[in-house]
């Protein structure tokens, strides 16, 4: 039996299964979109390459079942026999994959929405066949919605009448309504990360849109927002930790978490700080700075500001709306609190900018690693 997991080569995915490799002496299964099993391999090191070396890698290799497949195609993109094979050895799944483009509402609803029931159907099959132990969704804080000046807590976050900021908030919405309503019956936890912003441990990471845009506010040291303003942050380790912790339970106190700094929310002021920066913020710039983003959005793409400009632009309601997420309820099932970001940002800064927001992959396929079997 194994461990099912979408998602993996993705950011928070390749924490979780490594945090759970970590952990536990069980297997995996993981769909990779791929056009063979040496790139499925290779797509899966450089996913991991965060956490370990290639000599691990390889080590770690026999207890990773690889299927090729895509969430938005027909049985997962599986033959009939992969997808009885699938069904028949999971154990319980860890559905991380998602797509987390702002803008594209088909995209949205085509891989979150379609994406996620053809999941839930292998769920209901392997539980008719054998039962399944736990169905662990990866959604967002993003299902809250419009907010201002709040704290938000698990059990009031979803309000149906309340407008979502882009089409992601508004499918991870219905993933969550999905799994609810059609798993009543199995034990399933829904995550929500809130921002999720390096690794309190080193400081390195491999997902640059947030941080893109917190580097060059910071370097440009005008900053168009209230001093005094909180932004919600999560170390990717953290969240990491908590879904693979949370998974492995037999009991959990409840069937939703945020994975969020809450509370202990650091303002602007407080983040610029633990950047090791000092700035001048002016909220009276936020009206023309937002103006210039959506111009700066629209600009071709040799000028090379259009990529940065359209995450500010799709972030902005995100970075303005000084709401944070209550998270007394993983501190509890955790009995830990997440690292603060002040304790680690300066770190990540460093990388940030030493590395032009880079992650530096080794970039050549590793012999022993593609030697492998699976
Ligand atoms: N990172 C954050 O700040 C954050 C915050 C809150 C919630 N979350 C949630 O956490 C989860 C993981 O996010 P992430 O940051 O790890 O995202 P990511 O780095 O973009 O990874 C997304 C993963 O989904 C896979 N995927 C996308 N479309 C697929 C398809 N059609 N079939 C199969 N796999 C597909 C990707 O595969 P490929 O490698 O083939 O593209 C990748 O493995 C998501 O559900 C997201 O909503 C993330």
């Amino acid at each position: 039996m194994a461990i099912f997991v979408t998602g993996a080569t993705g950011y928070l995915g390749a924490y979780i299964v490594y945090e759970l490799l970590a952990q536990t002496e069980e297997r995996f299964a993981l769909l990779v979109r791929a056009n063979s099993l040496d790139q499925a391999k290779a797509r899966l090191w450089k996913a991991f390459q965060l956490h370990m070396d290639a000599d691990e890698f390889s080590q770690l290799l026999p207890r990773l079942d690889l299927y090729i497949g895509d969430i938005t195609a027909p049985n997962l993109g599986l033959t009939n026999r992969d997808w009885t094979c699938l069904r028949d050895s999971t154990e319980s799944i860890i559905h991380a994959a998602a797509i987390l483009n702002r803008k594209s509402h088909q995209a949205c609803v085509n891989v979150n929405v379609r994406g996620t029931l053809a999941v839930i159907q292998l769920a209901r099959a392997a539980n008719t066949h054998h039962g399944l132990r736990r169905f662990s969704l990866l959604s967002s804080v993003a299902v809250a919605g419009h907010r201002q000046d709040e704290i938000v807590t698990e059990a009031e976050a979803i309000q149906w009448d309340r407008p979502d900021y882009d089409p992601y908030g508004a499918t991870k919405k219905l993933t969550e309504y999905l799994v609810q309503t059609l798993l009543p019956d199995i034990s399933y936890t829904i995550f929500r990360p809130s921002t999720v912003l390096g690794d309190s441990r080193f400081g390195k990471t491999t997902q640059f849109d947030t941080a893109r845009a917190l580097v060059l506010l910071a370097q440009t040291g005008i900053i168009p927002l209230q001093p005094h303003w909180r932004m919600d942050i999560v170390s990717a380790d953290f969240v990491g930790r908590a879904i693979a912790t949370l998974h492995q339970k037999s009991q959990l106190a409840h069937t939703i978490y945020h994975l969020s700094a809450g509370e202990q929310s650091l303002t602007y002021r407080e983040i610029l700080t633990s950047l090791g920066r000092a700035g001048l913020f002016s909220p009276i710039l936020q009206p023309p700075f937002e103006w210039l983003v959506q111009r700066l959005a629209t600009t071709p793409r040799s000028w090379k500001i259009s990529r940065l400009a359209t995450s500010l632009k799709v972030f902005m309601p995100y970075l303005t709306f000084n709401t944070v997420f209550d998270n007394q309820r993983i501190i509890q099932e955790l009995g830990d609190s997440p690292p603060s970001f002040r304790a680690y940002g300066a770190n990540l800064y460093r990388f940030l900018v030493e590395h032009h927001c880079q992650f530096p992959y080794q970039l050549t396929p590793v012999p022993s690693v593609l030697a492998s079997g699976v």
